[in-house]
């Protein structure tokens, strides 16, 4: 049996995460009510987070990806932001929660939140589960609903990858 995953020491626990994303899903819930929200996703990190934050959710919602990469070598983001995927539907007049994986730099957000509001919708809220805070550079950036604050180490698993493996561990465990 390929046990390649069994390797990876625990950061944060299946427990630990489920219950935070629980906590996200309340925060949203008092924010939007019943009204309809668009959940957009990053990819490809942020797939897994998305898909337990849904679940949680008891409003109308849509789901939609957005696929960007950054230029740059597997651990750290250039800031060089490309789109590589993108939306399905117009964002007008919508309620949109952007959810992402992991802020590191802020580098990558502070586009996406420009790349979205340029979309118009009608309000615009950001999750993510991760915040490396120490690590942030993109200024005035608000990040509305925040996982874990977590230091700078490279973390993997629940969507996150380190080229490309791990992002099924159903943990985030770090890899430094
Ligand atoms: P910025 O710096 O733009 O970066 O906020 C966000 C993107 O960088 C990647 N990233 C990580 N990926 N473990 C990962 O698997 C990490 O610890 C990590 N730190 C940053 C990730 O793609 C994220 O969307
Ligand atoms: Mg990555």
């Amino acid at each position: 049996m390929p046990s390649y995953n069994k390797n990876i020491p625990v950061f944060l626990s299946e427990a630990e995460i489920k219950a935070k994303v629980k906590e996200i899903a309340a925060q949203i819930t008092k924010e939007f009510g019943d009204e309809e929200i668009t959940l957009i996703g990053t990819l490809k990190g942020s797939f897994v987070f998305l898909a337990d934050l849904s679940r949680e959710l008891t409003m109308p919602t849509r789901i939609e990806f957005l696929g960007v990469s950054s230029y740059g070598d597997q651990t750290h983001s250039s800031g060089e932001v490309k789109v590589t995927l993108d939306l399905t539907a117009p964002l007008n007049d919508k309620n949109v929660v952007l959810v992402e994986d992991i802020v590191d730099t802020g580098l990558t957000l502070s586009f996406v939140l420009e790349y979205l509001n340029a979309r118009k919708p009608k309000k615009i809220k950001t999750a993510s589960l991760l915040f490396k805070k120490v690590a942030l550079k993109a200024k005035n950036l608000t990040i509305d609903y925040v996982g874990f604050e977590i230091p700078n180490r490279f973390v993997v698993g629940y969507g996150l990858d380190y080229a490309e493996h791990y992002r099924g561990l159903p943990y985030i465990g770090t890899l430094d």
